[in-house]
């Protein structure tokens, strides 16, 4: 693209100050500004002017299999998944293109050292989580783990320096996922640099588009995997291609499946899985009404119990026919730190525009059907997201070491 069709395309949209200091970039430097022109999404920039749209439908409880079944049919389920990933049908993707920002530390969030008196990373535990099924299952699971632009080089580093922590190098494939530019609070481009558009990762919603682009579909498609696991990055307790969760899946006869656990309280603030106009879906915390959050079944048991802690199962062939369909476009407020008319760059205090993600549990609501898991929560769910407090550092050790992971 031409610094002409740049600023026409520009004008069309209303944000010609992006080239304000065009000529005063190196040539390298205009040409990377102009590659990041060409890439921007128009449409989602301009979802920042409407009004957030969230037109919900008829939403009701979505009952799962609990624990108690799960422990009666234990030995069929793993039997069932065990075959599954020895048959080479399961592949697992680690979404860690995430920024961390709650945690503040300006390294990927999975080589946070997450040990008190040894060198050990969150990406270890995670691996060594997964090495203990695969060990089981003497047979190795693919594993697709998606950086982003900002932390891509120092995640493959950090894995090639530490040998993968002893999963084959073979397995292991990692892709970048896609940057979404940012805007002030009247929907103009910022600037992070004269010649750069202030961008951010996407959201953790376009990991299959990301994987596809990358082309490790074909490689999911030559390895003949069926399924895919998707989990988060910070949750260090987390069971990676856990084969009772395969097989209960793969028997219900089900699209996907959700792993969740009981919510602590009514107000507790995490997703919960619900059946929507008859689909599965998730309703976030801060769309439940009090009374939808308190309402109790015959048992006294909430009706809405159900917490997502971002562990899915999805069947391939059914993300590639959702892949085309449009994603809910999430605003959401931040601070950005941009360049001013006066050439200087400002760190807000407070945010000063928003960024555009879509989010992965958006898909569950574009299966036909999904199987919401029951897990205990003191044995699989240990979040790190800040570094005191709730879901910190400080409380995934304290898990970790009652579940005798030694730190
Ligand atoms: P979070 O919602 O906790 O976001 O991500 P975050 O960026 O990691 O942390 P904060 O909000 O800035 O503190 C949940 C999971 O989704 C991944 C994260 O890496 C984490 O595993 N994620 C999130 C992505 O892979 N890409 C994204 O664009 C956002």
């Amino acid at each position: 693209m031409t610094k002409e069709e740049a600023l026409q395309l520009l004008q069309k949209h209303n944000q010609e100050h992006v080239l304000a200091y065009f000529d005063s970039l190196t040539e390298e430097e205009q040409k990377e500004l102009l590659t990041q022109i060409k890439a921007v999404d128009w449409d989602v920039i301009e979802s920042a002017k409407s009004e957030e749209e969230n037109k919900r439908g008829e939403i009701a409880p979505l009952g799962a299999v609990e624990i108690k079944e799960i422990e009666a049919r234990r030995e069929e389920f793993v039997e069932e998944g065990l075959k599954y990933i020895r048959e080479g049908k399961v592949g697992a993707i680690l979404l860690a293109g995430g920024m961390g920002t709650r945690l503040g530390f300006d390294q990927p969030k999975g080589t946070y050292p997450i040990g008190e008196t040894r060198d050990l990373s969150i990406f270890e535990c995670l691996i060594n989580n997964l090495l203990e099924v695969t060990d089981m299952a003497e047979a190795y699971v693919p594993l697709y783990i998606m950086t982003s632009e900002k932390n891509h080089e120092a995640t493959v580093k950090f894995f090639e320096d530490k040998n993968y922590f002893g999963y084959p190098e073979s397995d292991v494939h990692f892709f970048i996922q896609d940057m979404a530019p940012a805007v002030d609070y009247n929907g103009k481009l910022l600037l992070e640099e004269k010649g750069r558009l202030a961008t951010s990762p996407n959201g953790n919603g376009g990991w299959f588009t990301s994987l596809h682009k990358s082309g490790l579909l074909d490689d999911v498609h030559n390895r003949g995997v069926e399924w895919l696991n998707i989990f988060a990055v910070d949750n260090v307790l987390q069971r990676i291609a856990d084969p009772a969760f395969i097989g209960a899946t793969v028997l219900s006869g089900k699209e996907s499946g959700s792993k969740v656990v009981r919510k602590a309280a009514p107000e507790e603030r995490v997703g919960v899985l619900c059946s929507e106009d008859g689909r599965p879906s998730i309703v976030e915390y801060y769309e439940m009404s009090d009374e939808m959050a308190n309402l109790r079944d015959d048992e006294g048991e909430l009706m809405y119990r159900f917490g997502v802690i971002l562990n899915y199962l999805f069947r391939v062939d059914r993300l590639e026919d959702i892949m085309a369909n449009h994603m809910h476009v999430h605003v959401v407020e931040k601070k950005i730190p941009f360049i001013n008319e006066k050439g200087e760059l400002v760190k807000p205090e407070e945010p000063n525009g928003y960024k555009f993600e879509t989010l992965i549990l958006d898909m569950i609501n574009m299966m036909e059907s999904n199987l919401p898991y029951e897990v205990v929560r003191e044995k699989e769910f240990a979040p790190v997201k800040n570094l005191h407090g709730t879901d910190s550092v400080d409380s995934a050790r304290e898990l970790l070491k009652a579940n005798g992971v030694e730190l």
